[in-house]
């Protein structure tokens, strides 16, 4: 049945999400879909009429952590079998056959570009769940603007899916090709973000710098959004280094509300590894481009995510992956222990390393960029940076908490005058690997 706005009773839906911040993205479109079609939320799954999980399918963690989720669930479904229960995302995508089989209590099953037809799969969800895992190389959602939490910083998927095919990633299979949302559906949508107080633009793609769309590519729009009144600064997620134009790096150069922090996911040290992942740059081309983001824009933070254990990855290997940390300098890194996923390239060659020495190699990088991270957050002590107040610090009473350019969090005490959403300079007085405490220069 339709839901019915007019009706006494409200249907009400609560959606859950697991996985990257495109996901949580793309969960504030399933929000406005749903709004639309009549439904409210409901901020416990006791009090919902559906339950949807947006999952995540990168790691086989990942999905562990939603099934585990899933067991409960099914047991409020089955005290009140009336309830709808849907699972949306990678994950639904990537295992629709094995979980309309495992999970036979699920409602529903749809894809990342089903998302439109969510109230009608809901409405003839029955006896048997509805399934809408078709891939749609031209839906990007540009005419649905998502529901937006408050904030200062909002996020924008400006491109969805990719074309890559890393041989480790399902991405490519569990979001389709590549496309890029046009123009100006995004100036809209970032001109009225900064209408409603938003600050702080995070633009979010699989390749984000994959974006192109007729004449435009990624460093013009880079430079379009800068063009925006309000907004103060721009962010986006995640870069692939192969992608990286002398555009892009030139507008990031140049423009002073691009901030000053790349996220560029390198996975390994080791030239052997990096071609068996089909990453398409070798390490003297990845450190190359390196030098020359650095020279073009000098104090940039650079982040990366790291692969450990992936098949073929021997000692020697891992040292390289630890080599090349030491020589960028990394300011933050993120870790993963390779996880062989079904239907990817690197499926078929299996997986060599043993589950206790990619948790040895694992503990070993994080000891590591530990020690970076605090080495370059230490040199940052006596300097002073403009901080975005995002709001008070989740520790410690009275002190609030922002970004540096560099997206460090900075924490300090409270000024009179202060307030989210403002910018203040914060003089950097201790350092962990983690956080900057400082306090506010007087104006
Ligand atoms: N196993 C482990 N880590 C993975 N990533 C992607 N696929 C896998 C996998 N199969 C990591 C990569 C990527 C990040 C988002 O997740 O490092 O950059
Ligand atoms: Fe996955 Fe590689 Fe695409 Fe990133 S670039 S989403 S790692 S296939």
């Amino acid at each position: 049945m339709e839901p019915n706005p007019h009706q006494a009773r409200q249907p009400k839906v609560y959606l859950e999400t697991y996985g990257c911040q495109m996901n949580v993205a793309d969960s504030q479109t399933v929000s406005a879909i749903m709004r639309r079609a009549g439904y409210a939320n409901a901020e416990r799954p006791e009090d919902a009429d559906v339950i949807l999980l947006n999952t995540c399918a990168i790691r086989e963690h990942a999905e562990e952590r939603v099934l585990g989720r899933l067991g409960d669930l099914a047991r409020l479904k089955h005290a009140r079998p009336e309830i709808k229960l849907g699972l949306l995302g990678c994950m639904a995508q990537h295992n629709r056959a094995a979980l309309a089989r495992k999970a036979a209590y699920l409602d529903l099953i749809a894809g990342p570009d089903s998302y439109r037809r969510l109230p009608e799969l809901l409405a003839r969800a029955g006896f048997d769940p509805a399934v809408d895992v078709r891939l749609d190389r031209a839906e990007t959602y540009a005419d649905i603007s998502p529901e937006y939490p408050d904030g200062v910083r909002a996020y924008v998927t400006i491109m969805r899916g990719c074309d890559k095919f890393c041989a480790f990633c399902v991405v490519p299979y569990v979001r389709g090709r590549e496309r890029s949302i046009a123009p100006a559906d995004l100036m809209r949508e970032i001109r009225g973000l900064a209408e409603r107080g938003v600050r702080e633009i995070v633009m979010l793609g699989q390749t984000v710098n994959a974006y192109r769309s007729g004449d435009t590519d990624f460093g013009a729009i880079l430079k379009m959004t800068a063009r925006i009144d309000g907004i103060e600064r721009i962010r986006f997620t995640s870069p692939h280094p192969a992608e990286m134009t002398e555009s892009a790096i030139e507008a990031i150069a140049s423009e002073p509300k691009v901030m000053p922090h790349l996220h560029l996911p390198v996975q390994s040290g080791s030239d052997r590894i990096l071609a068996a992942m089909e990453r398409g740059y070798t390490v003297k081309e990845y450190l190359s481009l390196v030098d020359k983001v650095r020279a073009a824009i000098p104090g940039i933070a650079i982040s990366t995510d790291i692969i450990v254990g992936f098949h073929g990855e021997e000692d020697r290997d891992f040292e390289e992956t630890l080599a090349i940390m030491r020589t960028v300098s990394y300011d933050q890194a993120f870790s993963f222990k390779y996880s062989v996923r079904e239907n990817t390239r690197a499926y078929r060659l299996g997986d060599s390393v043993s589950e206790e020495e990619k948790g040895r190699r694992i503990a070993a990088v994080i000891a590591l960029q530990e020690t970076i991270s605090l080495e370059r957050n230490r040199a940052t002590l006596g300097q002073v940076f403009p901080v975005l107040i995002e709001g008070p610090a989740r520790r410690g009473i009275g002190l609030l908490a922002g970004k540096t350019p560099q997206f460090k969090t900075a924490i300090f005490p409270t000024g009179d005058t202060t307030r989210t959403g403002e910018t203040v300079a914060v003089r950097v007085e201790s350092a962990t690997g983690h956080t900057l405490t400082g306090s506010i220069l007087a104006a």
